[in-house]
């Protein structure tokens, strides 16, 4: 069947040449939107309908089929329905694991991109992303069945993402004979759930994608509807880019613009509002103000732009702004904070690990954040509320998260933009989710660092010290404690003030609710930097003998002090010989299935990759490297101690 093939192409070719053909049809707003349902209830064959209807489409794709008409030496209208519906089927079904298929179509009066994803559950996150830039979603409902669990999650989902158009479509109604009573039942059903879970309004739309009742044509087997068709409301529906134009003015700035010494302009999208030279504007989060002097473009100067516009400003007073940072209106800007209620959709085969840093990207902000262990997680299905210490792929949860600054946001309902952030994570630069905020904690506005007279710089002046952490990493029983230990009396001899955290000591008091999953262990070496970090406040060179399996961990506390302030010994011991040596008898009963989640039996341990020292503990006795290590860093330290 050469069929999907060809049109796999077609769509290859608008893709690569989307700009070209969007440019064509410039003149045209353009709605994105999603549709949500299995191939069960004639997703497939709706799409297939929605193409087949739109000439436009059909003309691109006639000149693809005749680019390739070697294969198929056909003209456009010989493209059968079915077998357009099949290799749409067909080619849903290769690209399912993969992402999101994006079809483009036209009619007169728009241009539609749909995000075509799979249905089931195991694709929240296509879906989810599929969403992300949808203004509408097409909810399709099979009437014979009604509203299922699927059309549940999948409306919960579209509500969560921010689409604010809600198509509820009630399809195959030539199978269930074009009945009114059947299409007001679904109708009132759907009403009933749409109230519980928040979302305001829907259009309710009755259809047949095999049949072309009420897609684009108007059908006569249906007299008693006389709402729009399917075609009629995409192409009418206000689209959000629209929308946001009555919003406060936002713009995210992506990049500061300076050819020259004599101009300083901010470049990026407006995603809220309408701005005009004069206009008192504030850079956020700093809070400094100015006014606009010039709109800049490619096409001259404006006297105003509104929102989806990309422009350059320039102001009349300079005042500091800079990628990341988002210039809004002055009299009405949104809030700065550092923490957050949020909802996760996580996204990643790897759990999410509480504590762990990650990037979140929140519009042209790129700070580090971490999430709390969720307050919740939801059963999208039927919107349990479940206890929860993690997520998991496709897992929704609430949780609190915190920044390790403050950033530029909006409530997700209010704005996509400033409300809605991904997550990545740092090792492996996957994303790793997508979140929505939901409100600033309050405690985030009012916990201030204290600022204190004898600060870090005395403290450490008093013990004529540089403050470091020492921070030994290695697999259990590779002797990390041991040389710590011995580590830490040379220091002592030498008149150092310091402090050894041990992890079985601190494991008996402060993380004594901790075990040895993944997340236990993050939490725990992020506990023990913030108490390293604190002691090195008060000026002590500390010492730290902790698996701490993890870099992201690792390199979280190396963050937390100064660039030369931060130690990582490796100390080196190959698994064989750890377990041979097994001072604690614990390798013994790991391998005996006692003991779970063993560092370097059934859980990871990842080596440091750049460590300041690495100590090969079968060449050196636990003396020699002590010796080692002070010598060393006593040396690099020449110039305090
Ligand atoms: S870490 O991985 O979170 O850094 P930590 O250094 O605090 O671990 O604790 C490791 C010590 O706990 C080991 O030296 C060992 O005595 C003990 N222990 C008990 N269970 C385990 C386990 N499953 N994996 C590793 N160490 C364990």
């Amino acid at each position: 069947m050469d069929i999907p093939q060809v049109i796999y192409k077609t769509e290859a070719l608008i893709a690569e040449d989307i700009d070209a053909y969007l440019e064509a049809h410039q003149h045209k707003s353009m709605l994105r939107f999603i549709t949500c349902g299995s191939v069960d209830d004639g997703k497939s064959t709706l799409i297939g309908r929605l193409l087949y209807d739109s000439q436009m489409i059909f003309e691109d794709q006639l000149e693809a089929l005749e680019a390739d008409s070697k294969k198929v030496g056909t003209q456009g209208q010989e493209i059968d329905f079915a077998l357009l519906v099949d290799g749409l089927a067909a080619e849903r079904e290769q690209g399912i694991t993969i992402d999101v298929a994006y079809r483009f179509f036209a009619t007169e009066k728009r241009k539609f991109i749909v995000a075509d994803t799979p249905g089931h559950e195991q694709y929240t996150r296509n879906m989810v992303t599929g969403a992300s830039t949808a203004d509408l979603a097409v909810i399709l409902i099979d009437a014979r069945l009604g509203i299922l669990t699927q059309t549940r999650r999948h409306s919960y989902l579209a509500n969560l993402i921010g689409i604010k158009n809600i198509v509820l479509a009630v399809n195959k109604m030539d199978l269930a004979g074009y009945d009114q009573g059947i299409f007001d039942q679904i109708v009132s059903d759907y009403s009933a759930f749409a109230d519980e879970i928040g979302i305001e309004s829907f259009v309710a739309i009755p259809i047949s994608g095999l049949a072309g009742d009420n897609i684009t044509n108007r059908s006569d087997n249906m007299p008693w509807y006389d709402g729009p068709t399917l075609v009629q409301h995409l192409e009418d529906v206000e689209v959000s880019v629209t929308a946001n134009q009555s919003k406060p003015f936002r713009m995210p700035v992506q990049w500061v613009n300076r050819p020259n010494l004599d101009f300083r302009g901010f470049s990026g999208q407006i995603s809220a509002g309408i701005v005009k030279p004069g206009d008192a504007i504030r850079v956020l989060p700093s809070g400094k103000t100015s006014r606009i002097r010039k709109i800049v473009t490619m096409d001259g100067n404006l006297d105003q732009a509104v929102a989806g516009q990309s422009v350059t400003l320039t102001f009349d007073e300079e005042i500091d702004c800079s990628r990341g940072d988002v210039i809004v209106t002055a009299d009405d800007p949104p809030q700065v904070a550092d923490q957050f209620e949020s909802t996760i959709v996580w996204m990643d085969e790897d759990e999410l690990l509480p504590g762990r840093s990650y990037w979140m990207k929140i519009g042209t902000q790129m700070v580090s954040a971490s999430i709390q262990s969720p307050k919740y997680q939801i059963n999208i299905n039927n919107l349990a509320q479940l206890a929860t210490k993690t997520l998991n792929l496709n897992d929704i949860g609430v949780a609190e998260l915190s920044t390790d600054r403050p950033i530029v946001f909006e409530s997700y309902t209010d704005s996509r933009d400033l409300g809605g952030y991904i997550l990545i994570d740092k090792m492996t630069n996957r994303t790793v989710a997508a979140g929505t905020l939901h409100f600033a904690l309050r405690r985030s506005q009012n916990v201030h660092w204290q600022d204190v007279d004898i600060d870090r710089a005395a403290h450490a002046q008093q013990k004529g010290q540089a403050p470091k952490i020492v921070w030994f990493t290695g697999l259990s029983g590779s002797g990390k404690s041991t040389i710590a230990n011995m580590v830490e009396k040379r220091l002592f001899a030498l008149g150092k003030h310091s402090f050894l955290l041990d992890g079985d000591n601190v494991r008996h008091g402060l993380n004594k609710d901790l075990g040895f999953t993944d997340a236990d262990r993050v939490e725990n070496i992020r506990r023990i930097g913030e108490v390293a970090k604190l002691m090195t406040d008060a000026g002590l060179i500390v010492l730290t003998a902790f698996i701490s399996p993890f870099r992201a961990e690792r390199d979280l506390v190396r963050s937390m002090v100064g660039p030369d302030e931060f130690v990582e010994i490796f100390v080196d011991t190959p698994l064989a010989v750890a377990e041979e040596r097994d001072v604690k008898g614990l390798y013994k009963k790991a391998r005996a299935g006692e003991l779970k989640n063993f560092t370097g039996i059934d859980s990871d341990y990842e080596v440091p990759k750049n460590p300041e020292m690495r100590i090969d503990t079968t060449n050196l006795s636990p003396e020699e490297a002590a010796e080692l290590i002070v010598d060393t860093i006593v040396g690099s330290w020449s110039y305090t101690i």
